[in-house]
């Protein structure tokens, strides 16, 4: 469902050249729970970024179900963004003076769907994600493993077709990155997709396949069983 084909990604800094992504192919089945492993600075971010359409590879081309979101314009790209994926993110990025529930709900009413009609799905999700006795508390009434599970609400209100997390327990204690990376593996159990960055070799047990950057370009890939068909 997603595919990457002899993709990179250079960045111009100044006069300097930064070659973030080397030639990387690679295709992600629908089902799946990949990690993105590797040092700071192999890439892994940036190749999130490229599935998420939040950048556009400098080579190469990628497909979110058969869609070419290489070489797009920006129009196409904000709608591939809002509507085919949900990121999530190591600091929550919650607007904080929204409650919960109008957080999770935020990315449907930039669609100019109203309040009232999506505060049922929004509530819904709260309930998926275990919380939903705080639906009306705004981000400093919660703790970070509640702002992780109301970010994780919220980018799953499009119902993306893929989820992407770039290490979303970066900012958590352990007991709590655990209680995350197991609500994402229920989800992934439910048939979500997706796709987290992280630095943990225990994270990465959570899913079912573990890709490692090395210099931008990919190194390994190991299936570990699991959700992916
Ligand atoms: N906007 C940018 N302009 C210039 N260089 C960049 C930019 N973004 C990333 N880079 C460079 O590209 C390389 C890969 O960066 P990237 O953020 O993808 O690494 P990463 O694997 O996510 O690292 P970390 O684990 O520290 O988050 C790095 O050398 C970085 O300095
Ligand atoms: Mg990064």
């Amino acid at each position: 469902m997603i595919e990457l084909r002899n993709v990179s990604k250079i960045y111009l800094h100044g006069s300097s050249e930064v070659s973030a992504l080397k030639d990387v192919s690679i295709s992600i089945k629908k089902g799946e729970f990949l990690t993105i492993m590797g040092p700071s600075g192999s890439g892994k971010s940036t190749l999130l970024n490229l599935v998420g359409g939040l950048d556009q590879p400098s080579i190469g081309e990628i497909f979110i179900d058969d869609k070419p979101i290489h070489n797009i314009s920006d129009d196409e790209l904000t709608l591939i963004r809002r509507r085919s994926v949900g990121f999530i993110f190591q600091f929550f990025n919650l607007l904080p003076i929204l409650t919960a529930v109008e957080n999770v709900s935020l990315p449907l009413m930039l669609e100019g769907i109203s309040f009232t009609k999506i505060k049922p799905k929004a509530k819904e999700l709260l309930g998926k994600v275990g919380l939903e006795k705080r639906s009306e508390h705004r981000p400093e009434q919660l703790s970070g493993g509640e702002m992780q599970r109301v970010a994780i609400a919220r980018a799953l209100i499009t119902n993306p077709a893929v989820l992407l997390a770039d290490e979303p327990t970066g900012n958590l204690d352990s007991k709590t990155s655990e209680e995350i990376l197991s609500l994402l593996k229920y989800l992934n159990g439910q048939g979500q997709t997706i796709v987290m960055v992280t630095h943990d070799l225990k994270a990465s047990t959570y899913g079912t396949r573990i890709i490692k950057l090395k210099d931008g370009a990919l190194s390994e890939d190991i299936s570990i069983g699991g959700n992916g068909k």
